[in-house]
C-alpha cells in the first residue's frame, strides 16, 4: 500500500484527459497535475527543447513525494521516455506503449493510423511499438500541428467550421488507405473525438492514448500493490506555468465535471 500522489504532466491541459481516466478508475489516488500552459504546445520543437522543458516539469512534480509519474503528454511520451525514466529513481509512466498494444489489439485489416504532433510522428515511437506487438501491421502516420491550437482555444466541437475542415483535410488520407483503427497520438484529441469520429466514420476505431495510459498506470500499481489505502477518497492538485485564471473554465471541459479545487501558478523557469 502506497498512499503518495502519483504526479502526472503535459504540456498544456490535454493531459487532463488521462488524469480524468485515472480518477475514475483509482478515486482513491492523490494526483497532483502539472500543465505547461505557458509553453504549449511542445509539438513543433526540437528533441533537444523538448527533452529540458520535461526535466523541468519532472523537477517541479518531484519537489512532491510522489510514488509514480505519468506522462501524459504524446510528445513528450515519445521524445523523452528514455532519459526521464533513466534519471528517475521512481517509476515514470508515457502513453505510447499501452496504445500500441490497444492499436494491434483492435486492428482487424492490419491497417492503422496514428496522428499525432510533429515531434511523436518525427520520433517513429509509436510505430516501433506496434511492430513489436503485431510485426505485419501496416501503419500510416501524419502530423496534425493545427489540432493542439485548436483544442487549446475551445474549437472542438462538431458543427464548428474551422476545426471540421482541418479534420477532413488531414484524415482524407488515412479514409482512402482505408484504415480500421486509428490511434489519437496525442492526449489534446479525445476532446476531437466526435469531429474525427464524424469524419472516419462507425467502423473505424479511435485510440485515446490517455485513457489506455490510465489502465495501465492502474495495472501496474496494483500488480506492485502500490494503490493507496482503500477506502481513501482521493485529492487532486493542479499547477500551471501560465495565469491560473482560466484554468478552471478550460480544465471542465477536458475532466467533463467541474474543477473547484485551487489551481496555483509555478515559475517553471525556476526548476
Ligand atoms: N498533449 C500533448 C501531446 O500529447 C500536446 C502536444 C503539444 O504540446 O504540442 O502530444
Amino acid at each position: 500500500m502506497d498512499n503518495r500522489p502519483i504526479g502526472v504532466f503535459d504540456s498544456g491541459l490535454g493531459g487532463l484527459t488521462a488524469v480524468r481516466e485515472l480518477q475514475r478508475l483509482l478515486p482513491g489516488e492523490d494526483i497532483i497535475y502539472f500543465g505547461d500552459t505557458g509553453r504549449v504546445p511542445y509539438g513543433g520543437r526540437s528533441r533537444d527543447t523538448i527533452i529540458r522543458y520535461a526535466r523541468q516539469d519532472v523537477a517541479f512534480l518531484r519537489t512532491f513525494d510522489l510514488k509514480a509519474i505519468v506522462i501524459a503528454c504524446g510528445t513528450v511520451s515519445t521524445t523523452a521516455l528514455d532519459v526521464l525514466a533513466a534519471e528517475n529513481d521512481i517509476p515514470v509512466w508515457g502513453v505510447v506503449e499501452p496504445a500500441a498494444a490497444a492499436a494491434a489489439a483492435a486492428t482487424r485489416n492490419g491497417r492503422v493510423g496514428l496522428i499525432g504532433t510533429q515531434a511523436t510522428i518525427r520520433s517513429g515511437a509509436y510505430e516501433r511499438c506496434i511492430a513489436q506487438a503485431a510485426p505485419r501491421t501496416e501503419v500510416m502516420a501524419a502530423a496534425c500541428p493545427l489540432f493542439v491550437p485548436l483544442v487549446e482555444n475551445g474549437r472542438f466541437r462538431r458543427g464548428d467550421v474551422v476545426v471540421e475542415t482541418v479534420a477532413g483535410e488531414y484524415l482524407a488520407p488515412f479514409r482512402a488507405a482505408g484504415v480500421d483503427t486509428l490511434v489519437l497520438g496525442c492526449t489534446h484529441y479525445p476532446l476531437l473525438t466526435e469531429v474525427i469520429g464524424h469524419c472516419m466514420g462507425p467502423k473505424v476505431t479511435l485510440i485515446d492514448v490517455g485513457r489506455q495510459c490510465a489502465d495501465a498506470v492502474a495495472g501496474h500499481l496494483r500488480d506492485r500493490d502500490a494503490l493507496g489505502q482503500p477506502g481513501r477518497t482521493g485529492e487532486s492538485r493542479y499547477y500551471v506555468s501560465d495565469s491560473a485564471e482560466d484554468f478552471s473554465r478550460l480544465a471542465s471541459i477536458f475532466l467533463r465535471r467541474n474543477v473547484e479545487e485551487t489551481v496555483k501558478q509555478v515559475e517553471i523557469w525556476n526548476y
